[in-house]
């Protein structure tokens, strides 16, 4: 076993180590380095039929659902199709309005989660078109799905999800720009520069990967806190649920994400000195709102940790620290910032002594309902 974790201690710290090849071998085949486009050599549906997709529904569960959420932003804003996601235990059972103009993305690494695969059956048996997003070839839902595309994480061991996620973001970013190619509702230009932004996100994250030490200082400092906050609008909503998930399952520590305007109306209850607050303002069309509801916190004497742009020094007036990430796209934001979400879980977890890679109560694949 320490030889397949190639050095590392855990198998969670080497596949977050592992996410610029992950990403890479993700986008290769998929990507027109010269023409700075994107295609999918192994979709094959007209562009008639995607312009006859009148509604998308996403299903999955747990991380795959978060990367999801994010993959509903994209799709709605770069195809502009009306996208609703779905946790799949919840899609199956709620007599969904799908029908023939419906397409149903299902999101799995593992390609055999239970609920996930019951509702695909759903979403095929009500006439839904269906593509599969998924890290296994030939597993169940690859199987049965229309279509699918291939995440290539490769083997995911740890019970976390970490590389499995950021490959998923990137498949439904490419998606996104696909579909709003082909349906017309993105220009040449902005597909070109989304590009040529992909193309620099391995490498940056590579960097960010070299440079961890200020995310252990704070996985020790706040480690023993029982409670824990993660707050952002837009895009760093749909991060900031899956960095509180992160934190939950392998540190056991208390963790919730609110989208930053919520806050007023209720959460802010909870808000009391010291509790650690971890607010994402990568977003520019909503960051005044979300510094706002930052120093709304910071009045309420919580600890503040902001994930933000580097360069953007005006964060550390009002946080008690401040993450940077690269400067980057609105969306290739969440590939980035997602990063010391997981490595504070890691290193939280480590300080408090869990078993990282298979927390309790936990399998690294649910194939019972
Ligand atoms: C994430 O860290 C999880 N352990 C879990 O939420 C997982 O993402 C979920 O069970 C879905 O699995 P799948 O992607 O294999 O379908």
């Amino acid at each position: 076993e320490a030889a397949e974790k190639g050095g590392f201690e855990h198998f969670m710290l080497k596949e977050i180590y592992e996410q610029p090849k992950a990403l890479r071998d993700t986008m290769t085949s998929r990507l027109d380095a010269a023409a700075k486009t994107i295609g999918f050599p192994e979709l094959n549906w007209t562009a008639e039929e995607l312009r006859e997709i009148n509604k998308i529904f996403i299903v999955a569960c747990g991380t795959a659902y978060h990367a999801g959420i994010v993959g509903k932003y994209y799709l709605e804003q770069l195809a502009r199709v009306p996208v609703e996601v779905d946790i799949a235990s919840e899609f199956r059972y709620r007599d969904p309005l799908v029908d023939g103009n419906s397409l149903t993305i299902v999101i799995s690494q593992s390609g055999e989660t239970s609920d996930t695969l019951a509702a695909l059956r759903e979403a095929k048996r009500l006439g839904s078109r269906t593509l599969a997003v998924t890290n296994v070839v030939g597993s169940s839902i690859a199987r049965e799905a229309d279509q699918v595309v291939y995440t290539y994480a490769g083997p995911e061991i740890a019970v976390a999800s970490t590389k499995a996620y950021t490959t998923q973001l990137l498949a439904m970013l490419m998606l996104a720009i696909y579909v709003g190619r082909l349906r017309g509702s993105m220009s040449a230009e902005r597909e070109q520069e989304l590009v040529r932004g992909l193309t620099f996100v391995p490498e940056q994250i590579h960097k960010m990967l070299e440079n961890v030490d200020q995310i252990k200082v704070f996985a020790r400092e706040y480690g023993s806190s029982e409670d824990a906050f993660f707050l952002g609008r837009s895009l760093d909503y749909a991060v900031a649920l899956e960095g509180a998930l992160k934190l939950k399952e392998i540190s056991y520590i208390h963790a919730e994400a609110y989208a930053a305007g919520e806050l007023k109306h209720g959460t802010l209850a909870l808000i009391v000195s010291g509790v650690p607050v971890i607010v994402l303002a990568t977003q520019m069309d909503v960051y005044d709102k979300t510094v706002s509801n930052l120093q709304e916190v910071k009045a309420r004497e919580a600890v503040v940790i902001a994930i933000g742009f580097e360069g953007d020094t005006s964060l550390e007036k009002y946080a008690d620290h401040v993450i940077y990430i690269p400067r980057t796209d609105k969306y290739l934001a969440p590939l980035m910032a997602v990063l010391p979400l997981q490595l504070l879980a890691y290193y939280a977890a480590l300080t408090r002594g869990c078993d990282v890679d298979k927390p309790r109560n936990l399998a690294k694949s649910v194939t019972v309902e």
